[in-house]
């Protein structure tokens, strides 16, 4: 499954390989996206992820890590009825849902130097449906959650590998800001 996305996706990682524009590498990164979606039918095992992903938990299937950390594509799996801390990426991303049904709640900016507590005002609520798409920037706060009892899937791309990133996450009952690093469920497939 990875290396039949891999095929499909090779000419565009070519691309953005190519380039230090980082427009221009956002764009190739959407067009990437979209090319992921597009080509589910050919490339997407749902018995893989439904066989792999345990509810409440999550998961991750990596596609293409760029050899200095610069950016990475990953489909993630969500369980059902797993909800991530509020947190940010301190990076670019953007992520469109392949499978399912997630909810993505929108918490405002955070801007280093991080604070010690962050209040969210004004939280913004989106269902997301297959072929919908976001895009964060370093300082966005969000927070997704699979609210069905099905598993989901969506693919994201991060300009900056999480683990080499600043990102936090916020607690929602203290507001404590706090380094946000996760080790999650690595996903294996060869075919
Ligand atoms: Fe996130």
């Amino acid at each position: 499954m990875v290396q039949k996305l891999r095929k499909i996706l090779n000419s565009l990682i070519v691309e953005i390989e190519k380039t230090n524009d980082f427009e221009l590498k956002k764009d190739i990164a959407r067009q990437i996206l979209t090319k992921i979606f597009q080509t589910k039918d050919i490339w997407l095992d749902k018995d893989f992820f439904e066989r792999e992903i345990n509810d409440g938990c999550f998961y991750t299937l990596r596609i293409y890590l760029n050899p200095k950390d610069e950016y990475c594509i990953t489909i993630q799996g969500w369980g059902a009825h797993h909800k991530t801390p509020i947190h940010n990426h301190d990076t670019w991303s953007s992520s469109i849902t392949i499978l399912g049904s997630e909810i993505q709640y929108l918490h405002g900016k955070i801007d280093k130097p991080y604070p010690e507590k962050y209040q969210p005002i004004n939280t913004i609520k989106k269902i997301f449906e297959e072929g919908d798409r976001i895009e964060l920037d370093s300082t966005e706060l969000h927070q997704v959650e699979n609210h069905t009892n099905n598993i989901a899937l969506s693919a994201v791309f991060f300009m900056k590998h999480p683990n080499t990133t600043d990102r936090v996450s916020v607690c929602e009952e203290s507001f404590d800001v706090k380094t946000w690093k996760v080790v999650p469920n690595k996903l294996k497939i060869d075919t």
